[in-house]
């Protein structure tokens, strides 16, 4: 019997992110320059590969599938590949992490595929400051979207809020009651500095989860949740309310320590660690044995031995890390 997936730190690996697309519609100033140049289609795995891969991890003892992009949405024949990734028997966590602006209507078909939970990136609740943050995006897409997935019935949705100085940090509060009044968890997330983006100070920007949530101190009561989700979020609950409240605090309380997952990108490099570079050509073994999985299985157990402790961010230097948020997922 395989002994699954673990790393040189005795860290078990039982959660895959799979970015599907390196595209969006959205352009986000935190995560992509004004101006990108997204992979040539030829250089992505097909959605049979992806299905295939998932499918390997699953052997491996992988029980939690997220789904990223980019924005996963706008890669035709999505559904396609949820319904592959809905039949696998050992994943029990099917999730997505999208801006919504498709899920008017996906929403339903997702459902049907299995996808068992969606966290929603919405940073303000200000039109114009979406606009501005989005660069190009209209909030009322992105709300309607996440009101197309409450309809369907989607438990446990969650907001994702990265968090800015200057930009959003003063609707801290407002955020949490609109989750509130939704019915929705949400979470804060501090910037991780991928990529150079030149229009945009990160250092400047940067707003701790402890500020945050001392600024919701101040209008609710936050009591330390013991359940997770199996991210790195630290959770929450407000006093009286269904509501979650997470932060993702990678500069003021890193989670490397507890890190159980690995990403693999639209172009099928395995990476090890979102904050460093070490990866391995998946789409390279998939290729070269079209039919042969247990050789796949060998490449990713092999991996293993790649990744590394953590991650070393450091808001007050140059990034170290060239590629953008999108082609990572997050
Ligand atoms: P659940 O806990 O399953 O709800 O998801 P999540 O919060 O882990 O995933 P999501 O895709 O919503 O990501 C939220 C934020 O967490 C994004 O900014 C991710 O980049 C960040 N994140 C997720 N996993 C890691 C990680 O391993 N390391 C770092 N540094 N950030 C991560
Ligand atoms: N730092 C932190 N979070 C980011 N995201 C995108 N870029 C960054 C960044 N540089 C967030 C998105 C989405 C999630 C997958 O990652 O807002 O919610
Ligand atoms: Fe698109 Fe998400 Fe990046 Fe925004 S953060 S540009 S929505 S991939």
């Amino acid at each position: 019997l395989s002994p699954g997936l673990v790393d040189p730190f005795g860290r078990r690996i039982t959660y895959v992110r799979l970015s599907i697309t390196d595209r969006c519609d959205l352009r986000c100033v935190y995560c992509m320059s004004e101006q990108m140049t997204f992979s040539p289609r030829s250089q992505l795995l097909t959605l049979e590969e992806m299905a295939r891969l998932a499918r390997c991890f699953s052997d491996l003892g992988v029980t939690k599938l997220r789904v990223t992009g980019g924005e996963p949405l706008v890669r035709p024949n999505v559904v396609w590949l949820f319904e592959r990734l809905g039949e696998l028997p050992g994943v029990r966590d099917l999730t997505l992490t999208t801006n919504a602006t498709q899920l008017g209507r996906y929403a339903q078909s997702l459902k049907d595929a299995g996808l068992t939970r969606i966290n929603i990136s919405l940073d303000t609740l200000k039109p114009e400051r979406f606009r501005s943050i989005t660069r190009v995006g209209h909030i009322e897409r992105t709300l309607a979207g996440l009101d197309a997935a409450l309809r369907v019935g989607f438990g446990r949705i969650k907001l994702n809020a990265v968090v800015l100085k200057h930009r959003n940090h003063d609707e801290v509060v407002d955020l949490v009651r609109f989750a509130i009044a939704r019915g929705v968890d949400i979470s804060f997330i501090e910037e991780m500095p991928l990529g150079v983006i030149g229009d945009h100070d990160r250092a400047e920007a940067y707003y701790s989860s402890d500020a945050i949530r001392r600024d919701l101190a101040e209008h609710f009561e936050l009591l330390p949740s013991i359940h997770g989700t199996g991210g790195p979020s630290q959770y929450f609950n407000i006093a009286g309310e269904e509501t979650r409240v997470g932060f993702i605090s990678p500069h003021s309380h890193n989670f490397c320590g507890d890190c159980n997952r690995v990403r693999v990108t639209a172009q099928g490099r395995l990476l090890l660690c979102l904050g460093q570079e070490h990866s391995a050509d998946l789409r390279r073994v998939l290729r070269g044995h079209p039919t042969d999985d247990e050789r796949v299985r060998r490449a990713l157990l092999s991996a293993m031995d790649l990744k590394p402790q953590g991650h070393e961010f450091d808001l007050t230097a140059q990034p170290v890390i060239f590629r953008h948020m999108n082609s990572t997922g997050g």
